[in-house]
């Protein structure tokens, strides 16, 4: 799409839009200010309430994380492999498009060159657009986590919902859903990784549903093993099917990208083997049947998780005895060097495969870590710049590791690093006990942006 017509067609709107905006904000307002919005989470939920942040959901030995998460909505129960019932929804107004607070920025459409293989989608900007966000933080019950969906909390500023990311040397497509399937069609999007992989997957179901309850969409989890093993609280990950297109978006919860088995299965106590140099059993088992693969790492790789989760690392097979593997920056490099090499070996052998590794999300704790009461209580957009201008990513072990293979960047670490007002912040469970989600962002949010770099270099 020739970005220009777009533009001076939405210029001519703007002050009605801005009207209604106003009066759509003054409605807002009334609402949030209106404690009935408390009660989308009872107080029990509150507590109960756990997160994958930061410490680590304890993971029984199967490798399972343990703790019930209050999913409520997006785990309303949904039959096997059917389609999903009718949830409810909170009497909610779409957002279509709230004010931002600077003007629309742009760039000279003129030097937007056509995209090419080598476009930098991470050097560009933020630009206001009034368009965004792309669904309702009010809608996607049936697939976005309440811990993570703002408009469900009492934060009461949302101007981070309204940018997009506008790519400097690369056209940029917008996001449309149904072309979005019809790219995929018959085809299988995976995102495997932590829960930063997690949050990029609600996003794109999300995104791809618009928001709305989509009754079509299938739970094939069963596919892929992803059920619920007895006594654990959720399944390893999920995959869903649309049916119209027979496209299939899939998770699967793996926060190291290693093979976890547990020493002693008979023990759920039992310490769990971390191996560093062989990619989990649930990717090599199933990468066949991908055809778009996005993995991430990075969140989990700290002394206190790996003891938390009982990790022991192991390297050829045993117990690892290497004394640099065995520190903990070493030994992530180690494992993002092992999977990347053989993910790139096997794309010798699955040519339509793609395959991406995501690079880092930023964190943005201020006066301390998240256990320190580290917080992220900017709420103003840009005040460490809108532009991101180097080259290289600011994730040097995900550039590096890629170098000379087949596997893709999807280089979001600089842009989200200027957007430290769009974290979950103190408006969490956790917000409960003083200290804030600065890891996690909002959605709809940041992750939004990064599936629209992702489907723009499917
Ligand atoms: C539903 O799932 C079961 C396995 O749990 C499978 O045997 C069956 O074929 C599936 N039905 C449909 C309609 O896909
Ligand atoms: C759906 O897509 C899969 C590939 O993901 C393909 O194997 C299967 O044949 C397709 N099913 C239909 C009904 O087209
Ligand atoms: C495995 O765990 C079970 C249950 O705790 C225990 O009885 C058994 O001795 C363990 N096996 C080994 C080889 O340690
Ligand atoms: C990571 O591992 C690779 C391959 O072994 C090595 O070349 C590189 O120097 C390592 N990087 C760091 C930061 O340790
Ligand atoms: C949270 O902070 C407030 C004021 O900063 C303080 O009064 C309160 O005791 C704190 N609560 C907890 C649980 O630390």
């Amino acid at each position: 799409m020739k970005s220009g017509i777009n533009y001076s067609f939405r210029g001519k709107p703007i002050s009605l839009a801005l009207v209604a905006c106003f009066l759509f904000t003054i409605l807002l307002w009334t609402w949030e200010s209106n404690p009935i919005a408390a009660t989308f989470r009872s107080a029990q939920e509150w507590y109960l309430m756990p997160s994958e942040f930061p410490a680590e959901v304890p993971i029984d030995s199967t490798g399972t994380q343990k703790l019930e998460e209050s999913e409520g909505k997006s785990s309303t129960p949904i039959t096997k492999n059917g389609t999903n019932p009718k949830v409810n929804t909170v009497d909610s107004e779409t957002v279509e498009s709230i004010p931002a607070k600077s003007p629309e920025i742009q760039y000279n459409q003129d030097d937007i060159s056509p995209s090419s293989e080598d476009c930098n989608y991470g050097k560009g900007r933020w630009v206001a657009d009034s368009r965004r966000p792309l669904y309702s933080g009010f809608g996607c019950k049936q697939w976005l986590s309440s811990m993570w969906s703002c408009r469900m909390t009492q934060r009461p500023d949302f101007s981070f919902e309204n940018y997009r990311w506008q790519p400097v040397n690369c056209d940029m497509p917008e996001f449309d859903s149904s072309s979005f399937l019809r790219k995929m069609q018959d085809k299988t999007i995976a995102f495997i990784g932590d829960s930063l992989g997690r949050q990029q997957f609600q996003s794109l179901m999300c995104m791809t549903t618009g928001g709305e309850e989509n009754l079509e969409v299938q739970n094939v989890g069963w596919e892929f093993g992803l059920v619920k093993p007895r006594g654990a609280i959720r399944p390893d990950g999920w995959a869903y099917r649309f049916p119209q297109t027979n496209t299939t978006i899939l998770y699967y919860w793996s926060a190291s990208l290693c093979d976890l088995v547990p020493l002693n299965v008979s023990d759920k106590l039992s310490d769990v083997a971390m191996h560093l140099d062989r990619p989990p059993a649930f990717m090599r088992r199933f990468l066949d049947r991908f055809d778009v693969l996005v993995l991430n790492t990075g969140h989990h790789w700290n002394r206190g998780k790996l003891t938390a989760n009982r990790w022991v690392m192991h390297v050829d097979g045993k117990p690892n005895e290497d004394e640099m593997i065995a520190e903990i920056p070493n030994a992530k490099n180690f494992t993002i060097y092992n999977v990347v090499s053989w993910l790139d070996l096997q794309l010798d052998s699955h040519p339509r495969l793609k395959a991406f590794f995501r690079t880092i999300s930023p964190r943005h704790f201020y006066n301390g870590d998240w256990n320190t009461g580290g917080s992220c209580d900017n709420t103003i957009p840009f005040t460490n710049g809108a532009e991101v201008t180097q080259d290289g990513s600011t994730d040097q072990t995900i550039e590096g590791a890629l170098k000379g293979t087949k596997i893709k960047i999807l280089d979001i670490t600089a842009l989200s690093q200027l957007r430290d007002e769009a974290h979950m912040s103190r408006y969490t469970a956790r917000g409960m006990q003083n200290s804030s989600d600065c890891l996690h962002w909002c959605l709809p949010g940041i992750p939004d942006t990064w599936n629209e770099l992702l489907v723009a270099q499917i």
